[in-house]
């Protein structure tokens, strides 16, 4: 894969979603000129026991699979299935670490107006967005979440007006 064909796991969470921001965030990797690669529509199921969530659907237990003992994390399993999100992936040039760049920091209190935490959101457990942090969490992530018949490649007729 050439580094223009650079892919990265994009979703807007439940919160995102709730509050009409698919739009806007689609825009944005839209116009910076990435290409959507593949977008879905989904709510992951939780298994719920006296509040808690024990046994989550394995999508999310995988995609979190890092943070498994962290404090928040049982909180973050219920968010992240408490309504639908939209997962993407979008390409192009360093889109991995310019992605992260437009999401901003984890903690929207960090985040630089301009980016998409920055301008959106106030608290670290409502942060709208996800996006992969490195290229091999990228594919793992797109592969977690995507068949690879729902990945769809296609030349941008903006494509020479983009990159030189
Ligand atoms: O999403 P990002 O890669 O920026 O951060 P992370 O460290 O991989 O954490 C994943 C997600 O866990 C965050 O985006 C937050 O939704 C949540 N989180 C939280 O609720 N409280 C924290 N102190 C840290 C992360
Ligand atoms: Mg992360």
């Amino acid at each position: 894969m050439s580094a223009k064909t650079e892919r990265t796991f994009i979703a807007v969470k439940p919160d995102g979603v709730q509050r009409g921001l698919m739009g806007e965030i689609i825009k944005r990797f839209e116009q910076k000129g990435f290409r959507l690669v593949a977008m879905k529509f989904l709510q992951v199921c939780v298994l719920m026991v006296d509040q808690d969530a024990v046994a989550s659907e394995d999508l999310l237990k995988q995609h979190y699979i890092d943070l498994k003992d962290r404090p928040f994390y049982p909180g973050l399993v219920k968010y992240m299935s408490s309504g639908p999100v939209l997962a993407m992936v979008w390409e192009g040039l360093n889109v991995v670490k310019t992605g992260r760049v437009m999401l901003g920091e984890t903690n929207p209190a960090d985040s630089k107006p301009g980016t998409i935490r920055g301008d959106f959101c106030i608290e670290v457990g409502r942060n709208i967005i996800h996006g992969s942090d490195s290229v091999d969490s990228a594919n793992t992530e797109i592969s977690l979440w995507f068949k690879p018949e729902e990945l769809v490649s296609f030349k941008s007729c903006a494509q020479q007006w983009i990159y030189e």
